[in-house]
């Protein structure tokens, strides 16, 4: 990550001089007027003092690699290569490019804005600057395809996880791959494989989108929260929940590996938001009471017919009403 650039200096929210600007970004006084303009029209408010200079307004909590390098765990930080990006087109896509090119560590990917977030189905995911965690990992694993099994269950789990160890409890997963708090979505797993490597090793990569200071949205199409709106009395730094969700991730990838999900199955099920409730599933055609996840990361139905296991694709749950 470059250090100085023009958020980086007015991060400290005193007034800037034009000229110091100007001088530390190597640029001249005009340019730095239309970069003014340019993180204005971002939404980013800044304001200027006659005579003196500029200020930054809005709060911000911006990524920066030195910090979450600080908060890893010593076998994270050896284990994962972490790149940090102003903007991307979308992390997936640039772990997908790394991988192109493999190393031994893993890499971990975090941008401050996507210009093409991409959700599941298909979907747009939401990606403006500075305000969430939009994370990418490719991650190397034994055990071919069949062994991917539960594997962003697992991810889920490892994400719940790393809010405890901030000190944050009470968040939800709904089956297959949602982030829930209080009914509503507050983040998503996309588990994209990239192929077969040799022997049954499996590239694949998991993006993470985790909504943290959100306040507006107007292009998410589903009840949605964030961080800060559903534990308000937390103070969210993103770099410090990026270490956590990397430590964590790094931790449950290991055992996941040797003994895949059954040994996360309980963990998993004591935070399904389906449990014990009246849901659908195959365009309806299916009902009964969600059951919790089979040992295989299916999610069961028990149905005046007996127990059924919705098999993880593109099957959705819904909440019958
Ligand atoms: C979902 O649809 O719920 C999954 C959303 C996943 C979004 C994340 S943000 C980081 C990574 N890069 C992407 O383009 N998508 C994933």
């Amino acid at each position: 990550m470059k250090p100085n650039t023009l958020l980086d200096l007015l991060g400290d929210h005193r007034v800037h001089s034009g000229e110091s600007l100007a001088q530390q970004l190597g640029v001249s006084r005009t340019a730095v007027w239309k970069q003014i303009r340019k993180v204005v029209a971002e939404g980013i408010e800044v304001k200027t003092i006659r005579g003196q200079g500029y200020q930054l307004v809005t709060a911000l909590d911006l990524l920066d690699q030195r910090k979450i390098v600080e908060n890893l765990a010593k076998e994270s930080a050896e284990r994962v290569e972490l790149v940090v990006l102003k903007e991307v087109d979308s992390t997936n896509a640039e772990v997908a490019r790394k991988l192109l090119a493999p190393g031994s560590a893993m890499p971990v990917v975090l941008a401050d804005a996507q210009t093409e977030g991409r959700g599941r189905r298909g979907r747009n995911w939401s990606s403006p600057k500075g305000q969430n965690l939009y994370m990418s990992m490719g991650l190397t694993l034994r055990g071919g395809f069949e062994g991917l099994s539960g594997l962003s269950l697992v991810l889920g789990v490892a994400v719940v996880r790393a809010l405890n160890a901030l000190g944050v409890t009470g968040a939800g997963l709904k089956w297959p791959n949602d982030l829930y708090a209080g009914g509503k979505k507050f983040g998503g797993i996309l588990v994209e494989i990239q192929g077969e490597l040799q022997e049954g090793q499996v590239q694949v990569i998991a993006g993470l989108g985790i909504n943290v200071h959100m306040t507006e949205a107007t292009d998410v199409d589903q009840p949605w929260t964030s961080l800060a709106r559903y534990w308000p009395d937390h103070a969210w730094v993103r770099n410090e929940l990026a270490a956590s969700v990397i430590n964590e991730v790094a931790a449950v990838m290991e055992q996941f590996e040797n003994g895949g999900f059954s040994a996360f199955r309980d963990e998993w099920q004591g935070h399904d938001i389906f449990l014990g409730q009246p849901l659908s599933a195959k365009d309806g055609t299916l009902s009964g009471i969600g059951a919790g996840v089979d040992v295989g990361g299916n999610y069961q139905l028990d149905t005046a017919t007996g127990r059924v296991s919705v098999m993880a694709g593109d099957i959705s749950l819904r909440v019958s009403v």
